[in-house]
C-alpha cells in the first residue's frame, strides 16, 4: 500500500502559515493504530479530524464507509477539499448525534481543548455507538492532563493512556457505562435576563464572558444605531422593495454577531430591540447549536438566523448595518491573531458603507491601527484595564483597498 501523502493536505479556508501543517504525529498514530486493529470501514466513527489526515489515510488504505464529525466549518471544508484533491471517497459527515454513532465498534478522537467538550463527546459514543465499542483518543502530551482520564472514566470503565510516542499519546476507553436519561449538555445558565445555552464545544460554555459582559454594557449605554444617514438608492447594500415590505425598513438596523459563540451578543440585541432581526453565525457546531438553543430559550428564535459558516462567507457583501465582533485570538494553543484579522476582513466585506464594526478585545492586543486599516475610521468607546471597546465606520472604500 503507498504512503499516505500527508505533506499534500491543505488546511485552507483555515489560516495556513509556515509553521503550520494540516496533520500531526497523533493522527498518525491514530491511523496506525486502527489499521493494527483491522478496523472496518463501516463500524469506524472519526471524531475532530481538523483537516482529514485521518479520514483521508483510512479511506486510502481501503476502508470504506467511515462516517465524520468535524466541528469546525472550515475543518470540513478543508476534508472536502483534500478528498477532492486526492481523488478519494468513500465517507459520510454526520453531526455528533446518533446517526454519526449508531453501531460503531472503533472511535478515534483527536482530543477536543476543552474537558466539557470531552464529556459531550464520550458520553455521545457511550450513549449510541455498540455496546463493546472501543474510543481510541489521542492528543500531544504537551496538552493531555489527566483530567482528561478522569473525564473519560465517567462514561468508560476501562481508561488506559498508552506510552507517548513522537510527543503525541493514545488513551484506549472501552466498555461503555450506563448512561443518564438526560446527556449532560446542554448547560443553560441565567445571566439578569438572558438565559445562555451552551453545548460542550461552545467558547465560555454557559457563562457570560467577561469581554462580552463589557461589550454589551457599551451596547446598552450607547446609541448603537449607525450615525450616517439613510442609505441613498443606488447604494451598494441598499435594500430590496421585498425587505422593505417585509418591514425591514431603513429604521430597523440589519445586525451580524460574527462568531456568535452561544449567541449572547445577537439575543442580547434581539433582546433590547424588539423589532430587530440579527444574523448570528460561528464556524463551530457546538456554537451554532448553542446559539439556535439561546434564541429559542429567550423567545427570539423567529428573529435570530444562525449560520455554521467560516468568517460569514455566504452572506452576502454590505448586507449588514452593525457588526458585533468578540474575536477569538488563541489559534490552537499558540497566541495567534491571524484568527482576529479574518475577522475583521470578514466584517468589512459584510458592512455597508458607513456601517458599525463594534468590537471587544483584549487591550494588549492593541488591534485600532489594524481596524483602521481594515475598516475604517476607529473610535474608542470603553477602556477597562482589561478590555478595550471600539467603533469602527466602514468607509466608503475599505481603506485596505
Ligand atoms: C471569543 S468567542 C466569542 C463568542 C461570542 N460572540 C461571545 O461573545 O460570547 C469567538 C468565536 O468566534 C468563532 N470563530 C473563530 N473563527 C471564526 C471564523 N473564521 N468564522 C466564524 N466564527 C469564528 C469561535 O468559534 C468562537 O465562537
Amino acid at each position: 500500500m503507498p504512503e499516505f501523502p500527508y505533506s499534500r493536505l491543505r488546511r485552507w479556508p483555515d489560516v495556513e502559515a509556515d509553521n503550520l501543517q494540516a496533520h500531526d504525529p497523533t493522527d498518525l498514530l491514530l491511523v496506525e493504530r486502527a489499521l493494527a486493529l483491522g478496523a472496518d470501514g463501516a463500524a469506524t466513527v472519526v471524531i475532530g479530524d481538523e483537516y482529514g489526515a485521518i479520514t483521508l489515510a483510512l479511506v486510502q488504505a481501503g476502508l470504506r464507509g467511515i462516517r465524520v464529525h468535524q466541528d469546525l466549518a472550515t475543518g470540513r471544508r478543508a476534508l472536502q477539499r483534500n478528498a477532492e484533491d486526492l481523488g478519494l471517497t468513500g465517507f459520510t459527515a454526520h453531526e455528533l448525534d446518533q446517526s454519526l454513532l449508531a453501531d460503531a465498534r472503533l472511535v478515534l478522537l483527536q482530543l477536543p481543548k476543552s474537558l466539557a467538550e470531552l464529556e459531550e463527546i464520550a458520553d455521545a459514543v457511550a450513549r449510541w455507538a455498540a455496546p463493546d465499542a472501543v474510543l481510541v483518543a489521542g492528543g500531544r502530551v504537551k496538552h493531555m492532563t489527566l483530567t482528561q482520564n478522569e473525564v473519560l472514566g465517567r462514561s468508560f470503565a476501562h481508561v488506559q493512556p498508552q506510552r507517548a510516542e513522537r510527543k503525541s499519546r493514545l488513551i484506549i476507553a472501552s466498555e461503555p457505562l450506563p448512561v443518564p436519561a438526560e446527556p449532560p449538555f446542554p448547560v443553560t445558565a441565567q445571566h439578569d435576563g438572558l438565559t445562555l445555552v451552551a453545548h460542550g464545544g461552545a467558547f465560555a460554555g454557559a457563562r457570560l464572558d467577561i469581554g462580552t459582559r463589557v461589550l454589551l454594557d457599551v451596547l446598552g449605554g450607547e446609541a448603537v444605531r449607525p450615525a450616517s444617514p439613510a442609505r441613498r438608492p443606488g447604494d451598494e447594500g441598499d435594500r430590496s422593495e421585498s425587505e422593505e415590505a417585509e418591514g425591514h425598513g431603513a429604521e430597523t438596523p440589519r445586525v451580524l454577531d460574527l462568531g456568535c459563540g452561544t449567541g449572547a451578543l445577537a439575543v442580547s440585541y434581539a433582546l433590547a430591540h424588539p423589532d430587530a432581526r440579527v444574523t448570528a453565525t460561528d464556524r463551530s457546531a457546538a456554537a451554532v447549536s448553542s446559539a439556535r438553543a439561546t434564541a429559542a430559550a429567550n423567545g427570539v428564535s423567529e428573529r435570530v438566523t444562525v449560520t455554521h459558516d467560516d468568517a460569514g462567507s455566504a452572506l452576502p457583501d454590505a448586507s449588514f448595518d452593525i457588526v458585533l465582533l468578540n474575536p477569538p485570538f488563541h489559534l490552537g494553543a499558540s497566541v495567534h491573531t491571524g484568527a482576529a484579522t479574518r475577522l475583521f476582513e470578514a466584517a468589512a466585506r459584510l458592512l455597508r458603507p458607513g456601517g458599525e464594526l463594534l468590537t471587544v478585545y483584549n487591550s494588549s492586543l492593541g488591534y485600532r491601527p489594524e481596524l483602521a486599516r481594515l475598516i475604517g475610521p476607529t473610535t474608542q468607546l470603553q477602556r477597562t484595564p482589561k478590555f478595550t471597546v471600539t467603533r469602527s465606520v466602514r468607509a466608503s472604500e475599505t481603506p485596505d483597498s
